[in-house]
């Protein structure tokens, strides 16, 4: 088992993970255990970790980023309530980013707090979702506009949980996962590129490096006052992109195929005035169109410009973006013309 511990919280990775949470669980002497899931966690990861488990009360919400409303808060919190949980209950958040990101949110505002535990199912959740603690939900189309800072008591990652995650949900934590790599370990994203196409095996053994990374920057700046925002990186036009296929797609753009478009887009930014080198550049534009498909809808580049300026993330009515110096090394709070952001799309679109 491999751990990462600190006085926030605690990550455990591995195989046999979940005989220590049952340990963890029989040692904290919790008043009440309740369990959050999604229809689809419900089914295929439950019947792995429902053994490990006594005395708890499942909570079942449907599947999907639309469930990650104040709505379904309620319906958590009344459970909580109906169920008599006081200050000594634990919420066990068990599936990907919506699960930990309500969940999380939930817990932290019952009863001015109780504990939380995520359990991620899904690769993006993994290296990033359930670790770093901001929680929150959306709110009309915006998304994550109102949460919480604060950290899961404890982290615990079965990788087994990923044989009945769907390919794109896979490619979705990719996109995250090769951030990471971008801005803080050149090796990591060397051996990235190193797994043959379609092939998912080898991508259990990412996830610790990934994970480190996030929790090394999230310890440092837990409140993204500077260090915190080079998780930006491909943000500032993949949220954008996200946001517009939201509402101009049948089938919109999952996070992280939207985040793929704004790695690109924003390495040809960082090439124009970071001074990226043309092999960096080359190696980021290779390696993400050849794992991601090319997004056929047309980009509208005042719409997207529009919606950059409403990101959170900016201040003084800058768009801000992080960008790459070289591979490895991020710089945050970098400004860039309207124009340099339309030729990134526009480099994106023609590719
Ligand atoms: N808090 C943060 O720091 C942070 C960071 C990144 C993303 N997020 C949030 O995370 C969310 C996205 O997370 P996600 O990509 O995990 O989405 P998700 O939770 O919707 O999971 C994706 C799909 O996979 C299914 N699923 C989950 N585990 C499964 C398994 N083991 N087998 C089969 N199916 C499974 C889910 O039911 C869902 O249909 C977004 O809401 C995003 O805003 C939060
Ligand atoms: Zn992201």
């Amino acid at each position: 088992m491999k751990q990462i511990l600190n006085k926030d919280f605690n990550i455990f990775l591995g195989e046999d993970v979940l005989e220590k949470l049952a340990e963890t669980l029989i040692n904290k002497e919790y008043s009440k255990i309740f369990v959050l899931m999604d229809t689809n966690t419900h089914k295929y990861c439950w019947p792995l970790f429902s053994p490990y488990l006594v005395n708890f009360i499942p909570i079942v919400i449907a599947e999907g980023e639309a469930s990650k409303n104040i709505k379904q808060a309620e319906f958590i919190w009344e459970t909580l309530l109906s169920n008599f949980a006081d200050r000594n209950a634990l919420l066990i958040n068990l599936g990907g980013g919506v699960v930990s990101d309500i969940g999380g949110f939930c817990a932290a505002t019952y009863k001015r707090g109780i504990d939380f535990i995520n359990v991620p199912t899904t690769l993006l959740a993994m290296v990033d979702a359930a670790v770093g603690g901001k929680q929150g939900v959306d709110m009309l189309s915006y998304k994550n506009v109102i949460g919480v800072f604060k950290h899961p008591a404890e982290i615990y990652i079965y990788p087994p949980f990923l044989n009945t995650l769907k390919e794109n949900e896979k490619r979705n934590g990719l996109a995250e996962l090769t951030k990471h790599a971008l801005i803080a370990d050149k090796e990591l994203f060397e051996k990235l590129i190193d797994i043959p196409l379609n092939d998912w095996s080898k991508i259990n053994t990412f996830i610790f490096p990934s994970l480190k990374i996030k929790v090394g920057i999230v310890k440092k700046d837990p409140f993204e006052k500077e260090l915190r925002k080079c998780l930006n990186f491909g943000h500032t036009i993949g949220h954008a992109v996200e946001t517009a296929s939201l509402l101009n797609d049948k089938v919109p753009l999952k996070h992280g195929e939207a985040i793929a478009i704004g790695i690109i887009c924003e390495a040809y930014i960082s090439k124009n005035i970071e001074n990226l080198s043309g092999k960096e550049f080359k190696s980021i534009v290779e390696y993400i169109s050849s794992r991601f498909p090319k997004y056929k809808q047309k980009l509208n580049p005042e719409e997207l410009i529009n919606y950059m300026r409403n990101d959170k993330k900016n201040r003084e009515g800058n768009i801000h973006f992080t960008l790459l110096k070289k591979i490895g090394k991020a710089k945050v709070d970098q400004v860039c013309s309207s124009d340099l952001i339309m030729q990134s799309l526009n480099y994106y679109q023609n590719l």
